[in-house]
């Protein structure tokens, strides 16, 4: 095998190329089917807003604070998975003749980890893929800066309502990239259909998948990990108002709310939700609802999975040859599967 890349592999360029980037928006049709959604949510007995409105340009950032929390394991537990296992994940690869992958990072945000990974995979295509289309194109620049020769494919899209990507990604040599537990935030059944998609040939094209999921554990280590004492988690939770009351023309007034985290242990999942403080009133166009003090909103889910559990996921979508690696107190696992 040959050894990692490092930084001095990729000289920096006098002026590195910038990457190029693509945005699948959706089509006005679509825009209104997730308004009329948004609203029907909202109006619902029990009301729910989808977690993808926590990622306005604002919520990208406080995610990315929440994953240097003490509290917030995940992110550095995989990390260290990461750093201490590259070389045994390359070789599983390398297995595949995937040494040279198109490395499709799902849900990259500031694309750090894809950093610290590319100079042991060495992706000829490296393509991050965000909801957040302004905080991706400015992470993917940074990462081209690092690595100047790389061909990096910024595709600005939600990914959660399919996979085909467009024509400039190549389809070959496909290693999807699922890191931090985001899987979790799908129920059982709609990841199982998300990631049969990923394996089919037809779709997702994937020739392997390199997945990170957080484990289950004690209740209090996960509600800590979801409401921490600073209250980044809160005003996470919160800003997902913000970012509603921007789609829908609403009146959500964030101080008449507060955040809930709790872990539901019959369904494995840390539940989020939003609680009235107070009897209120909100109004959007055509629509209004009144919350009693005490009606929640439910925001997330964060589906905690045993090892055994998310073996037999991958197997049912059609993935094998499945390899795990985790820490040593079992907090958090990185799956490595191929089609
Ligand atoms: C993005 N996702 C994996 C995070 C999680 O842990 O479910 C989102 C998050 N919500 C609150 N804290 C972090």
């Amino acid at each position: 095998m040959k050894p990692p890349l490092t930084l001095s592999d990729f000289p920096l360029a006098p002026t590195a190329a910038a990457p190029q980037f693509i945005h699948l928006d959706s089509d006005s049709s679509d825009r209104s089917d997730a308004l009329q959604a948004l609203s029907d949510g909202l109006s619902a007995e029990a009301a729910r807003v989808s977690p993808k409105y926590f990622y306005n340009a604002l919520g990208s950032k406080l995610f990315e604070a929440i994953t240097g929390l003490a509290e917030y394991y995940p992110t550095r537990t995989e990390a260290a998975i990461f750093e201490a296992s590259h070389a045994q994940i390359a070789a599983a690869l390398a297995q595949r003749g995937l040494q040279n992958p198109c490395l499709i990072d799902l849900g990259a945000g500031n694309c750090a980890k894809a950093m610290a990974l590319i100079p042991h995979l060495r992706p000829r295509q490296y393509v991050p893929v965000d909801i957040s289309v302004d905080f991706l194109k400015d992470a993917a620049a940074q990462v081209q800066m690092s690595f100047p020769a790389l061909d990096i494919v910024g595709v600005g899209m939600d990914f959660s309502a399919g996979l085909t990507l467009p024509p400039q990604v190549q389809s070959e040599d496909r290693v999807f990239f699922y890191p931090g537990s985001s899987l979790g935030n799908f129920r059982p059944d709609e990841a199982l259909l998300f990631l049969s998609d990923m394996a089919n040939p037809a779709r997702g094209q994937a020739r392997g998948l390199l997945l990170g999921i957080d484990l289950v554990k004690d209740p209090a280590t996960l509600e800590a990990a979801y409401d921490d004492a600073l209250g980044v988690t809160a005003a996470f939770n919160k800003n997902l108002l913000l970012n509603v009351n921007d789609a829908l023309q609403s009146n959500f007034d964030l101080r008449q709310w507060r955040h809930v985290a709790l872990f539901n242990a019959v369904q494995s999942r840390i539940e989020m939700h939003l609680e009235a403080v107070c009897e209120l009133n909100v109004r959007w166009p055509g629509q209004q609802r009144r919350f009693s003090a005490g009606e929640r909103i439910h925001t997330e889910n964060s589906y905690k999975y045993t090892l055994d559990g998310m073996s037999t996921l991958l197997q049912l979508a059609g993935f094998r040859q499945i390899e795990h690696w985790t820490d040593s107190q079992q907090r958090f696992a990185v799956f490595w599967a191929a089609v």
